[in-house]
């Protein structure tokens, strides 16, 4: 085909994927983009060098067309693409709430489908993508996809009853943290110090918490344990943490997003 990537939508998730596919060595030549206005686009590919085209000219070029409209908007996309994909087009659908099977019933049977949710971490190449392969996805076909998408990040291959786990669990955890170094920004302005610089100190701290989580492979209640001295500061952060409820806050806040991505797919 004469593009590998095509987006029909180019707003802040595809800008996200784009910025992470070309600090990764992909070239914005082997991307092409198509938008409902004219403006993202041309910044974009100011930016990357990356193709613009109408959304007929994604599906015709690209192997893996990425929709990246707003649900709402998804089902005029798939009926103004059908009669373009051919046989060798991935869709990889990033709309929330949106089933393979409502997809496949959109589609022409024989077409290759995958179900995302990436976020958009993706534009530093640390995002979570988490893919659900649909019927006719073949193992050649996922594991080109997996050496596409892992250039984003962490990729994670589920079943798709697990999607509405995993946008609570990631899809939108991201934003629990952002609320989350927000707060202790306030803590630090409290404390004297200036907003931004408490924000940066805690999203470094975030961050170094992640990757000893990922690398060291010690469960975080031991990692906890071992940053806890007897009488020290930080079981006294803990027990502060426990009065208030925090991990039940933290247990509600995921299960809120899972529940209302699962109203979401039922509507
Ligand atoms: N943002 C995230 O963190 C995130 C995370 C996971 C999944 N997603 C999913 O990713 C998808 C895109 O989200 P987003 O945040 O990137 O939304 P967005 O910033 O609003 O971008 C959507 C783009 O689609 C364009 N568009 C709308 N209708 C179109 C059409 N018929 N043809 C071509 N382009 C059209 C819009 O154009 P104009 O507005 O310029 O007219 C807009 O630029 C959604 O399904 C969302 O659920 C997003």
């Amino acid at each position: 085909m004469e593009r590998t990537i095509g987006f029909v939508g180019c707003g802040n998730m595809a800008s996200a994927m784009i910025q992470g596919w070309v600090q990764a060595g992909i070239s914005g030549d082997q991307i092409i983009v198509s938008n409902r206005s004219a403006e993202k686009p041309l910044k974009i590919q100011k930016t990357f060098g990356v193709h613009i085209g109408s959304n007929l000219d994604v599906a015709r070029s690209a192997k893996w067309v990425v929709l990246a409209v707003k649900p709402k908007d998804i089902e005029n996309v798939l009926d103004e693409i059908r009669g373009q994909l051919t046989s060798e087009s991935i869709i990889v659908s990033l709309a929330a709430g949106m089933t393979l099977e409502t997809l496949e019933r959109k589609l022409d049977p024989s077409t290759k489908i995958l179900r995302m949710m990436p976020n958009t971490a993706a534009a530093l190449n640390q995002g979570v993508i988490a893919c659900v392969k649909g019927r006719n996805i073949t193992s050649v076909d996922f594991n080109e996809t997996e050496e596409l998408f892992k250039k984003l990040g962490y990729f994670l291959p589920i079943e798709e009853k697990q999607m509405h786990g995993e946008i609570g669990l990631s899809g939108s955890a991201i934003a629990m943290f952002y609320l989350m170094a927000d707060a202790m920004g306030d803590a630090g302005v409290t404390l004297g110090f200036a907003k931004a610089e408490a924000i940066r100190l805690a999203a470094a701290t975030m961050s170094g918490a992640g990757a000893m989580m990922l690398q060291s492979q010690k469960h975080p209640i031991q990692l906890k344990d071992e940053v806890c001295s007897p009488g020290g500061t930080t079981i006294e952060m803990v027990r502060s943490l426990e009065a208030t409820g925090f991990r039940n806050t933290v247990i509600e806040a995921v299960l809120a997003a899972a529940t209302k991505s699962k109203a979401l797919s039922e509507k």
